[in-house]
């Protein structure tokens, strides 16, 4: 067949497909090509709006830069980002649940030994973070990493700040021996995804605010176990009830004690007031995949 209709183009660009060599990406392209032409036949796309998605998805690449992943806050902001975790990283046995990793992370943060602040300079209440990476049967695992990072006590990441060349409350810490981490850094707030792009306008025109609630994030990670890439969410913040990319999970909100002016955790006197959370991050082991995989 040479001509195609409404209806038989979507077969025909399947079949393109018979000699495709990879049976997952074919599998993959199948699906994709098949939901996308029953999009366009279920809304009945307008030749304007056809034009108007391409001219989108090309503004957010174009958004992207060495430090601005948009397609992430695209993904992140439709819910796809946490429906893929959320598939590929089932919390079962009270293991730590994954969330997005959100468009913010940057590789290389320093490795810091235990009780650093990584918050050096940063705007923010001062808050002490502590507590232990266990294995799912509840043994303290040493020498796990956290590589955590936040945004300020304003909700603006180092990335975002103008003039900001270097890392800002970021770092890498490991466990000991019995399973503990310790650190300093600040209170996070509530604060808007980046607003001044294509996904921006998308989150306008659809009527949504763009906030997310306060959190650190954290990828926690130990050999023999699953990397689990999180957050902590401070309990009480705003917007918990309405994370703008949907990454909330109640198993990982934790409670922020405000302490007054004295001394701290780490021994030091602060002036100001503090606050102190405590949270134990479990892990799956490795051979968690290669089960379910052949259920
Ligand atoms: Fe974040």
């Amino acid at each position: 067949m040479r001509e195609f209709d409404d209806k038989n183009i979507t077969q025909a660009v399947i079949h393109r497909l018979s000699e495709c060599a990879d049976p997952r990406f074919e599998r993959v392209m199948t699906s994709l090509i098949t939901h996308l032409h029953d999009f366009v036949r279920e809304v009945n796309l307008t030749e304007a709006e056809w034009f108007t998605a391409i001219q989108f998805l090309t503004d957010t690449g174009r958004t992207c830069t060495d430090k601005r992943q948009e397609f992430i806050l695209l993904s992140d902001t439709l819910g796809v980002s946490v429906l893929v975790i959320t598939l590929n990283h089932p919390a079962d046995n009270g293991s730590v649940e994954s969330t997005v990793q959100g468009p913010f992370y940057w590789e290389g943060a320093p490795d810091l030994p235990r009780g650093s602040n990584l918050a050096e300079g940063v705007k923010g209440e001062p808050t002490f973070y502590s507590g232990r990476v266990i294995s799912e049967d509840g043994h303290p695992l040493e020498n796990a990493l956290l590589d955590i990072w936040s945004g300020d006590g304003e909700g603006n990441y180092d990335m975002q700040i103008p003039g900001e060349k270097g890392m800002k409350a970021r770092g890498r810490i490991r466990t000991d021996a019995q399973g503990r981490y310790w650190f300093r850094s600040i209170r996070p707030t509530f604060y808007p995804v980046p607003t001044d792009g294509p996904v921006g306008r998308m989150l306008r025109k659809m009527g949504r605010h763009p906030y997310r609630p306060g959190h650190i994030h954290m990828i926690v990670s130990a050999p023999g176990h699953l990397p689990a890439t999180t957050h902590l969410f401070v309990a009480g913040s705003e917007y918990l009830d309405s994370d703008a990319v949907f990454g909330m999970k109640e198993s990982l909100v934790a409670q922020f004690d405000r302490h007054p002016p004295g001394i701290a955790p780490s021994g030091e006197r602060i002036e100001t007031p503090f606050y102190t959370v405590s949270y134990d991050f479990r892990l799956r082991p490795a051979t968690a995949v290669a089960v379910e995989g052949n259920v």
